[in-house]
């Protein structure tokens, strides 16, 4: 597995399994399934109501701890300096877990919010109960603002990214600012058939005698972009890690590129009423 590092020094791998959807007995079999297939790295949340059967999967696996990735998220409700104290720690107790690798605000849901939201995972982090904190679903300008007010830098912001959104710009300014750029729906989610049926993807896929999702994976870590395909599915879950074997040329890299559309299919970060 390949890992990235992250802004502070800890090693993040660049591929993990997602697990938005996954009801607790699916979650509990895939992260079983994927820890014993060479992942180490799972994305959970506190929204996905799955914490529990997370943690329970990872404690079954009987890894050693600090080999592992895990990843949770504070909920919009959540949010602000007291109410994220407390939310993580109910995230801590139902993983089962002494402290998460890394801790991510869900959504922006306004610049001082934010802040005060923030300011907790600060102080978390320096009591060593995460390893590393961030947020997800933050454009250029939430992250400005992050970073002229936080005292430390966040180290990860998870978004939407596949190639028909392909955010080239946010990876510009996180790479210039030492964040890194995680990738979430990066098959597209529910809308996974689009991909699956993009003739361009399976022509890459079949000269590489991969799948179509294996190149829609390979060619983010070829980006340097962490990637989390969720999948409930044991064949499926131990495709989307085998991609370590093969390489993308710069053609595919071109051609790929070209598919960008700028399409979302999640709720734009400004806008959202949940
Ligand atoms: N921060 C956020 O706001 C946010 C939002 C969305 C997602 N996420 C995170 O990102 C993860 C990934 O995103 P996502 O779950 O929305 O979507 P995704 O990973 O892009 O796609 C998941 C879908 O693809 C299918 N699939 C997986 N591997 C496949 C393969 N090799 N061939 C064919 N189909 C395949 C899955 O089916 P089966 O499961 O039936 O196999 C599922 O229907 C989430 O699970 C979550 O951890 C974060």
């Amino acid at each position: 597995m390949f890992n990235v590092k992250l802004n502070n020094g800890k090693e993040m791998p660049i591929v993990g399994l997602g697990t938005f959807r996954s009801k607790p007995d699916d979650a509990y079999n895939a992260v079983k399934t994927a820890l014993k297939n060479g992942y180490t790295h799972i994305d959970t949340a506190a929204i996905y109501r799955n914490e529990e059967a997370v943690g329970k999967a990872i404690f079954d696996s009987k890894l050693n701890r600090e080999d592992l990735f895990i990843t949770t998220k504070v909920w919009n409700t959540d949010q602000g300096y007291r109410n994220t104290i407390k939310a993580f720690n109910e995230s801590l107790k139902k993983l089962n877990l002494d402290y998460v690798d890394l801790y991510l605000i869900h959504w922006f849901k306004g610049y001082e919010l934010a802040l005060d939201t923030y300011k907790a995972l600060e102080y978390l982090y320096k009591q060593g109960k995460i390893k590393a904190i961030g947020v997800s679903n933050y454009n250029i300008h939430h992250l400005q603002y992050l970073l002229e007010h936080a005292e430390i830098k966040p180290m990860v912001n998870q978004v939407e990214t596949h190639v028909y959104l392909q955010n080239h710009p946010l990876q510009e300014f996180c790479i210039k600012n030492g964040i890194q750029l995680e990738a979430y729906a990066p098959l597209m989610s529910s809308n996974i058939q689009d991909l699956l049926e993009n003739e361009t993807m399976k022509k890459i896929a079949k000269k590489h005698k991969k799948s179509v999702a294996q190149i829609a994976i390979k060619w983010l870590t070829e980006r340097n972009i962490v990637v989390i395909p969720k999948s409930v599915t044991t064949s499926r879950i131990i495709q989307n890690i085998d991609i370590f074997n093969f390489s993308l040329d710069d053609d595919d890299m071109q051609e790929i590129r070209k598919l960008n559309q700028g399409r979302k299919f999640f709720p734009e970060f400004d806008n959202i009423d949940f």
